[in-house]
């Protein structure tokens, strides 16, 4: 029988619709969740909504329609996720996108930095920073910790990617986001953030073939010998979840199949600018 160590507890996802999102909200709801899904991506929310209602036995899943990006949708978001659950117990900030593949650092164009640092980098900290004070406040009976927020990083934040400059440096932001989050809330509020490797979910166009071609262009080696799924990603931000990572904060946590300390080789990037 699975634990529903989130009976009672409220759960909002970033990103919810699709993927890794996704699959998290599907575990959580096994655990006694009540959800908040938000993306902006109406109609895979509805669906993915639809699809969580059939396990989630009588809880609640409320979609809420956003762009993290924008401030003031974020406010909005906020103020009815809290009016909609009595408590967020765990914030997944997890929405975010691919940047264009190719273009080094000195190549960027403005508007693909622009609109990945926005949604990447800014959206979960517009997320964070409209939430964390009611979740700080909140109580839990014969519980220390307030509420837990799991950001979603990238192992190209910890090795940069000269193929995707902006997402890189977006991601190796939300590492800095994370520590900074944990110091601030802490000791109330837990802050951790997980650094994917190569899944092919939304952001490879639910492609293997797509991410496999991305991944021999880099050069890049998996010591655990295959392509990362979802499943590896829930592992994890169920753990974070649980009472099991309750004495943990502040920290990035590869789920890589061992890529991260391998490296991916700085030099197979054409540098003729
Ligand atoms: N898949 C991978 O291999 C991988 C690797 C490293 C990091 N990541 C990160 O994982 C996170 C989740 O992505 P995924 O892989 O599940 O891809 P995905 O495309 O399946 O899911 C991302 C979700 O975010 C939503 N979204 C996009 N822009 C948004 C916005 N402005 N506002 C609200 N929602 C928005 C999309 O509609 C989608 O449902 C992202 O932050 C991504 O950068 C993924």
């Amino acid at each position: 029988m699975v634990e529903k160590f989130l009976e009672g507890k409220g759960a909002l996802i970033t990103g919810g619709a699709s993927g890794f999102g996704r699959g998290v909200a599907i575990e959580y709801a096994k655990r006694g969740a009540n959800l908040v899904l938000v993306d902006i991506n109406e109609e895979l929310l509805e669906e993915t909504c639809k699809k969580i209602k059939q396990v989630n036995g009588g809880k609640k899943v409320i979609p809420i329609v956003c762009d993290v990006s924008d401030s003031e949708q974020v406010q909005a978001m906020a103020k009815q996720a809290f009016k909609e659950l009595d408590n967020i117990y765990i914030l997944f900030n997890n929405a975010g996108i691919a940047a264009a593949y190719g273009r080094n650092i000195l190549r960027v164009k403005e508007e693909d930095w622009d609109r990945v640092m926005g949604v990447n980098l800014k959206g979960q900290w517009l997320v964070a920073q409209s939430m964390c004070r009611k979740m700080k406040a909140q109580k839990f009976q014969g519980e220390s910790i307030s509420g837990k927020i799991i950001c979603t990083s990238s192992i190209a934040g910890m090795i940069v990617n000269a193929k995707i400059p902006a997402y890189s440096i977006s991601k190796a932001g939300i590492i800095a986001l994370m520590q900074l989050l944990a110091k601030t809330l802490a000791p109330k509020i837990l802050v951790n953030s997980i650094a994917p490797g190569y899944h092919a979910t939304g952001i490879y166009l639910n492609s293997i073939d797509d991410m496999t071609l991305t991944m021999r262009d880099g050069n890049v080696k998996t010591p655990l010998n295959r392509v990362g799924t979802v499943e590896d990603i829930v592992n994890m931000v169920l753990f974070l979840a649980s009472p099991a990572s309750d004495f943990i904060t502040g920290h990035n946590f590869p789920v890589d199949g061992g890529i991260a300390n391998v490296g991916v080789p700085a030099n197979y990037f054409e540098t003729n600018i």
